[in-house]
């Protein structure tokens, strides 16, 4: 196991498979790993930052040595207010790569000592994005299986905020087809009347 803090910055909107993947293959390599929401990247994100806070608590609440936390501004600044030695990156295809690479590079500029490391999903995750479960889920399309469970019945809920009450309506108010058993022997009696 590697020494030392690890910083897994990114906007987690929401969190998925794949961010969830890297998290744990991070968590075996570095002694402790920071999974950092970026506040205020997206001017009008689906989910608010405490709400993607509480989803990637209840994630990662198996995994001893990762905590989650919120930051502004750079991210070089912030690893070094937290004392991080390194920044865990990850790389899906070589569309990731250039942008990665010059965020790594320009980060090396700003603070020569933060190491950049990137690792690989597994490959059935490396198509997956937050922008393309967002899509996804407000076109109505199914998103099991890129994202956990919880964060699935979140995007239901966030895309129809009656899913809830509805649930519980059609158990409460339910009757069966053609009226209640009462209704019917009242139909009977007043056919007879
Ligand atoms: N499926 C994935 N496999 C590997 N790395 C990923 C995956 N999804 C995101 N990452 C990496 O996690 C970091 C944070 O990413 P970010 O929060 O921007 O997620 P994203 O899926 O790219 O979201 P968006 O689509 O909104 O940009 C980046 O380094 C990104 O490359
Ligand atoms: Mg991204």
């Amino acid at each position: 196991m590697h020494k030392g803090l690890a910083i897994y910055p990114g906007s987690f909107d929401p969190p998925t498979n794949g961010h969830l993947d890297l998290i744990e293959r991070g968590a075996k390599i570095f002694e402790e790993l920071v999974v950092a929401i970026l506040r205020n990247s997206e001017k009008s994100p689906m989910f608010s930052v405490a709400e993607r806070l509480e989803m990637l608590r209840e994630l990662t609440a198996h995994l001893r040595n990762v905590r989650i936390d919120t930051f502004d501004g750079l991210t070089v600044e912030y690893a070094k207010s937290i004392e991080g030695t390194c920044i865990l990156r990850g790389i899906r295809a070589i569309s990731d790569y250039e942008y990665e690479l010059q965020m790594a590079l320009m980060n090396r500029k700003l603070e020569p000592t933060l190491e950049t490391v990137f690792m690989m999903p597994a490959d059935k995750y490396s198509y997956v994005s937050s922008r393309l479960v967002r899509e996804v889920a407000q076109a109505g399309g199914p998103v099991k299986g890129l994202v956990p469970e919880i964060v699935e019945e979140k995007l239901r809920e966030k895309l129809d905020p009656a899913y809830k009450l509805r649930d519980v309506r059609s158990v409460e108010f339910a009757e069966p087809i053609g009226g209640s058993e009462l209704d019917r022997r009242e139909r009977k009696r007043k056919k007879k009347a």
